[in-house]
């Protein structure tokens, strides 16, 4: 059979990604293998507070980080995902189940997308075990605090913390 664009699938892989974590890029890794194209899409208007870093910092991050892939790109969207994701021509929305504790929020949310947009499917993939209580969240608070990251987000995403968290116990 003749490969043509018809068959090509592309994914967004929506998120936060304040900041990136090894689990985000366990994750990517994984999308990468199994869809042709991966657009990485960094919400701009998050409802989750106060960010820790902008979106052009989080965009740079994400951007040094996966300059392995050759079929990853990054960018940031505003508004519903699923508008974003018919404008970019995406057939599919990859999301990370870490435990159980996800399934409920990530449900909820490829049901409301599917409702939006019946044509757009909700991958799910898990990430390594030894990701699956990794979140950016934690990382922030725990790095905060003093804590050593460096086992669980990209080198360059600790370099970026170290220069966003002053005077922190640690070191
Ligand atoms: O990494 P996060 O913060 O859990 O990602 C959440 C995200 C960005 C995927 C979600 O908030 C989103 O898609 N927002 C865009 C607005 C939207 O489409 N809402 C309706 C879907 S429930």
């Amino acid at each position: 059979m003749l490969l043509d664009d018809m068959h090509t699938v592309k994914a967004i892989y929506p998120g936060t990604f304040d900041p990136l974590t090894n689990g985000h890029l366990d994750l990517i890794a994984r999308g990468a293998k199994i869809v042709d194209e991966l657009v990485v899409a960094i919400l701009r208007n998050s409802e989750k507070g106060t960010p820790l870093f902008t979106v052009p910092e989080r965009e740079e991050m994400i951007r040094e980080a996966t300059q392995g892939f050759r079929n990853v790109s990054v960018t940031t969207f505003d508004g519903l995902l699923v508008d974003f994701a018919r404008q970019r021509g995406a057939k599919a929305v990859l999301r990370g189940i870490r435990a159980i504790s996800d399934y409920e929020y990530e449900f909820q949310m490829a049901m409301m997308n599917r409702k939006l947009d019946p044509e757009l499917e909700t991958l799910f993939m898990m990430p390594a075990e030894k990701y699956t209580y990794v979140s950016s969240r934690l990382i922030k608070g725990v790095f905060q605090l003093g804590g050593d990251v460096s086992a669980l987000v990209p080198p360059l995403v600790v370099e970026r913390l170290k220069a966003k968290v002053p005077n922190r116990v640690q070191e």
